[in-house]
């Protein structure tokens, strides 16, 4: 990016350093997280005018713990450090941490104690949210405290001569209400930032940096139906016009009018090239009688990357590929000692492209967050509904159809999707949750209509509010809603006899069923 300032936030691997890039951003300036190893010619390249030191599960003493890069010390640069990070503040300008027996973990308050403009316009006291196991026993020379909390003395510290400032607790987390007012407090007041980022700026960037990429040849772009590849389609398009060529595969696993959204979208609308593979039936054969849901993504994965890869060799001189990766993925992808989380459903290899494909990647949207992309969307004309839609798995309503899949049990699944969608969109509360679907178990049960006694079908239907998708909650919809969406069920889709509403959480349960 050709900004001006930035932030630079150091990654010592907690898993809420993109988050405190995120809320950078979102108080007007550019921020990256970058290796905390990272060269300083990679950290003079974002002109930063101050540094953030991310948390980390490390102890400072631990052998091999990454620690603070000479250029840090070196610098006239103001320093903001979070849990590790001020402990790596401490430990190397000769304070004291020591490992703690009483974890710090939850909500804890704190008294400024101290008038510091990093605690600018904050109650005295305030609650935050503290996780961190060594604590800071003796500060380094120069420093005093600004904050306290019952368990450490040492809250907040600062050494104002220096702009060098440490924080025990998470400013970046939403369990710490000021924590946005502290970061701002250090964008503006300590590091004086001005403050012009916004993610339309990026627009322009990207549509110079692709035509730089792929001065010449076909470009091809994989549409999946939702935001991220959309937009990366618009934004190739703006820079390469006619040489690019959508491709979008429906593998009968879409939702109801997903296909001809699509097509009117991006053919109609946008004019442009777009070819549509009616691969259904393809799709329907290759998971006759499969019932494990594993199974059902990895043929689904499987079968994608063949026919896009029959229909890209089609294509004469195509060289290159446009991808819809985001920031978080690319953050994750080098991210040092984040612990690899426990598979529990192999999402991410569905859909993704041959290995073996010489075409060369353009992924526009690397640096950019979800709510970015969304802006950015707008800006280039994206419909709102399409904007907001919410997430939808790669391997489709595979994985919300319990059971073995046929076209009439899809056909089922999709109408009782439809309505419960159109019902939740009527009732204004389609944005206010974060994914909502109708699932068809495999589960038949008694009923009666009119004078008959029926054995039909169920459908579940789920609706989660989450932040980021790891941890969910189900949605609270009122009663009114639900009453009207089951009555339409029951009375409008051919073979279901009983709805239900899933009010389980992630944990323990997943969003999806399968
Ligand atoms: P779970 O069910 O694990 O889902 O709580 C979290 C988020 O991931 C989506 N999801 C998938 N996305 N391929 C995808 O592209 C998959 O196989 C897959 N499985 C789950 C899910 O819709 C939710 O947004």
């Amino acid at each position: 990016m050709t900004q001006n300032e930035a932030i630079v936030v150091l990654d010592y691997g907690s898993q809420y350093s993109q988050l405190i890039v995120r809320r950078v951003r979102e108080a007007g300036v550019y921020s990256e997280l970058v290796r905390f190893d990272a060269d300083e010619a990679t950290i003079a390249a974002l002109k930063p005018k101050g540094v953030i030191l991310s948390g980390g599960p490390n102890s400072v003493y631990a052998e091999g713990a990454p620690q603070l890069p000479d250029w840090v010390l070196a610098s006239n640069l103001p320093v903001l450090g979070i849990c590790y990070g001020l402990q790596l503040q401490a430990h190397h300008l000769g304070g004291k941490v020591a490992p703690s027996n009483d974890r710090e973990f939850g909500h804890a308050v704190i008294t400024i104690t101290a008038e510091s403009p990093l605690l600018a316009d904050i109650p005295s006291e305030h609650s935050v949210w503290m996780s961190h196991g060594d604590r800071l026993e003796t500060l380094p020379a120069g420093w005093h405290p600004i904050a306290v909390s019952p368990n450490s003395p040492y809250a907040a510290a600062a050494d104002e001569a220096r702009r060098w400032y440490g924080l025990q607790f998470h400013p970046e987390v939403v369990h710490s209400p000021y924590g946005k007012q502290v970061l701002h407090n250090f964008i503006y007041r300590i590091c004086e930032c001005a403050g012009s980022w916004q993610p339309s700026q990026f627009i322009q960037e990207a549509v110079e940096r692709i035509q730089q990429q792929a001065p010449s040849g076909q470009v091809i772009c994989a549409l999946s139906g939702g935001v991220d590849s959309a937009v990366a389609a618009l934004l190739a398009h703006q820079a390469i016009g006619e040489r690019l060529t959508c491709i979008f595969v429906d593998n009968g696993l879409l939702r109801r009018g997903e296909a001809e959204q699509v097509s009117r979208t991006f053919r109609d609308h946008f004019q442009i090239e777009l070819i549509t593979v009616d691969a259904a039936e393809e799709f329907l054969a290759a998971l006759a009688g499969v019932t494990d849901p594993e199974q059902k993504r990895k043929i689904i994965g499987e079968k994608f990357i063949r026919i896009f890869e029959r229909e890209a060799r089609n294509l004469d001189d195509a060289a290159y590929l446009v991808q819809g990766t985001l920031y978080p993925d690319v953050i994750e992808s080098t991210a040092p000692d984040r612990n690899v989380a426990v598979k529990i459903k192999t999402h991410h290899n569905v859909g993704g492209l041959p290995a073996d494909m010489k075409l060369k990647v353009i992924e526009p949207l690397r640096m950019l967050f979800k709510d970015e992309v969304r802006a950015a969307g707008l800006a280039l004309g994206l419909p709102e509904d399409w904007v907001w839609r919410h997430p939808f798995p790669g391997p489709g309503l595979a994985v919300r159809l319990l059971g073995a899949i046929s076209f009439e049990r899809l056909e089922t699944l999709r109408h009782a999707d439809a309505i419960f969608l159109e019902e939740l969109r009527a009732a204004g509360l389609y944005r206010a949750t974060q994914q909502a679907f109708a699932v068809l178990l495999p589960v038949q049960s008694v009923g009666v209509m009119g004078d008959y006694r029926t054995y039909a079908d169920t459908i579940a239907i789920r609706a989660v509010s989450t932040e980021d998708f790891m941890t969910a909650d189900w949605a609270r919809l009122p009663y009114e809603l639900l009453a009207k969406v089951s009555s339409r069920i029951v009375n409008e889709v051919t073979g279901v006899n009983r709805v239900v509403y899933d009010i389980s959480s992630k944990p323990p349960a997943t969003i999806e069923w399968e």
